[in-house]
């Protein structure tokens, strides 16, 4: 039988996911293993991981280069992708949020930084604003410290960045958490294999 190729993120959500995959019957201990090995197998050999960027989660899983992964909703949002959204794991909590400095008046069409900006364009846009989106692949909490933004789009998780930054949230635009997402083809094609551990990761979240 052809192992399940599961396409995990690699990063801190790690620790919340390695229990809840173990949880569900999967041997993660080689992912545990500190090495630049990018592919790795569960002890059993019913499971190969794939170790990826968050962001690109998707992409291997639309492709079917894996059958399943781990995504957060945040980049599913953002990018629109033909994708199953089977279980929403319940890690990764956080939420996508307008933010300004404190005490900042906001003009009414506002200059948004942000890793997001399809995001931000859709949430000003259902209500008839079309801002200037400034794209940002990180930090952006610094945009409206030093002028270049009058806003942020951005996710908060505890919300001690944007404390730290003299900036308050202003607006909530979502909750998002990772959800695991399957291949739609590769999910009809080997559902007799797949659908037990989906299932049992659907018992444990
Ligand atoms: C994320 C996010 C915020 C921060 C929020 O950034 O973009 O900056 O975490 O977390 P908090 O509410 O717990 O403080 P990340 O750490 O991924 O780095 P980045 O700014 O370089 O994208």
């Amino acid at each position: 039988m052809n192992p399940i190729t599961l396409a995990v993120p690699k990063g801190r959500i790690n620790k919340h996911l390695v229990p809840l995959l173990e949880k569900a019957g999967v041997d993660c201990a080689s992912l545990a293993e500190d090495d630049r090995t990018l592919v790795r197998t569960s002890q059993d050999g019913s499971v190969r991981f794939l170790l990826l960027k968050p962001d690109d989660v998707p992409t291997y899983v639309e492709s079917g280069a894996a059958d399943l992964g781990v995504s957060g909703r945040d980049t599913l949002l953002e990018r629109g992708y033909h994708l199953y959204q089977l279980v929403d794991l319940g890690i990764g909590k956080c939420r996508m949020v307008v933010a300004g400095l404190a005490g900042a008046s906001i003009p009414d069409v506002p200059r948004v930084a942000t890793k997001y900006p399809n995001i931000a364009r859709r949430h000003y846009g259902s209500r008839g604003v079309h801002p200037e989106v400034i794209y940002l692949q990180g930090s952006v909490e610094l945009g409206p410290i030093v002028g270049l933004s009058d806003v942020i789009v951005d996710l908060v998780e505890t919300g001690s960045t944007l404390v730290k930054n003299n900036l308050v949230e202003l607006e909530v635009i979502c909750h998002v958490s990772s959800v695991l997402v399957a291949n739609p083809s590769l999910f009809k094609l080997r559902r007799d294999e797949l659908h037990p551990l989906v299932e049992r990761l659907r018992a444990v979240v």
